[in-house]
């Protein structure tokens, strides 16, 4: 007991260190809804991949970035501020999603289909973005899509982001067989099993979640839109199906409500590689920092701009 009240003031004690840190280094931190409690209660904006973006981008007055999330995430923000430090507090935190597809994979691609306009989902590194036409989040996938000007798409690497494209759009899309082994995860047997439990709550998933599952929901929503839920909708419960650290956020911003994992062990081991120690860390020495090689940038801030015009 005397132990974890040293704990807890102890890490009040860091917490209140990193914030006059950032505010003395005019550093911005941002953070994704998967980052653990205490680094989402040290920074200036939670959000959802489409939001950290658009914060990256206006984050005009900050002298640099702290970015608390994964790898794409901070390359996404540094293509967008190339004049400032965008730092990554563990440079491992990658995304194995992104990773399973490499930009010569796409040049492939298009080879095979010629005249088809190709899109990134923001999960992909800086050189895969470099060879799209347009990236897309989870939150604005159905506009992206509608607006080409094709019938048939390539849409690369989540292929159940690209299957709940498909069904709200009425495109052909071209895939490809990358998946999230966190969103994965969740079964059928899952959601049977939170229906008997939980017969009165509103179950949402994410959109990388299996097509099954996904069928099986109430809604389908990006970190964002579950964000939003529960202040439109009337229900009190609500399960969700994406990663843990949703909870937290949730139920800090409604306290009234109840939010219950889908599967307590969706735990993305990535995100919770960033720890507030190594986010002080990181503001004391202002490393490791994310660079994005020019000409690599320039071709993909063209398809991410294109995303933030239409979004
Ligand atoms: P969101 O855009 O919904 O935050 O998705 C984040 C993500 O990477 C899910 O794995």
């Amino acid at each position: 007991m005397a132990l974890d009240l040293e704990a807890a003031v102890e890490e009040q004690t860091l917490k209140e260190k990193v914030r006059e840190l950032a505010i003395k280094k005019q550093a911005i931190i941002l953070a994704h809804n998967y980052q653990l409690p205490e680094v989402q209660d040290i920074a200036d904006f939670v959000g959802d991949s489409l939001e950290l973006s658009r914060k990256a981008a206006a984050a005009k007055d900050a002298r640099m970035i702290i970015f608390c999330g994964v790898h794409f995430m901070a390359e996404t923000a540094a293509i967008l501020n190339p004049d400032k430090p965008v730092i990554l507090p563990d440079l491992k935190a990658g995304c194995p999603l992104a990773d399973m597809i490499t930009a010569k994979d796409v040049k492939e691609l298009k080879k095979e289909n010629p005249g088809r306009p190709a899109v990134a989902y923001v999960n992909t590194s800086a050189a895969v973005k470099a060879e799209v036409s347009i990236c897309c989040t989870s939150s604005n996938a159905v506009k992206v899509v509608n607006s080409l000007d094709s019938n048939t798409v390539i849409f690369v690497p989540d292929q159940y982001l690209a299957g709940y494209v498909a069904k709200r759009t009425n495109k052909s899309i071209i895939g490809w067989d990358g998946f999230c082994p966190t969103h994965a995860r969740f079964t059928v047997d899952d959601m049977l099993k939170a229906r008997k439990e939980f017969p009165d709550a509103i179950i949402v998933v994410h959109p990388e979640c299996i097509l099954e599952v996904q069928d099986m929901a109430d809604y389908v929503l990006s970190t964002g839109g579950m964000t939003r839920l529960p202040g439109e909708i009337d229900a009190r419960q609500f399960v969700l199906g994406t990663e843990t650290g949703m909870v937290y956020r949730l139920q800090k911003l409604y306290p009234e409500k109840e939010f219950v994992p889908l599967n307590k062990k969706a735990i993305c081991p990535n995100m919770k590689k960033i720890t507030l120690k190594k986010v002080f860390d990181s503001l004391v020495n202002l490393s490791p920092q994310v660079t994005v090689r020019k000409g690599t940038r320039e071709r993909a801030l063209r398809a991410i701009e294109r995303m933030l015009a239409i979004t």
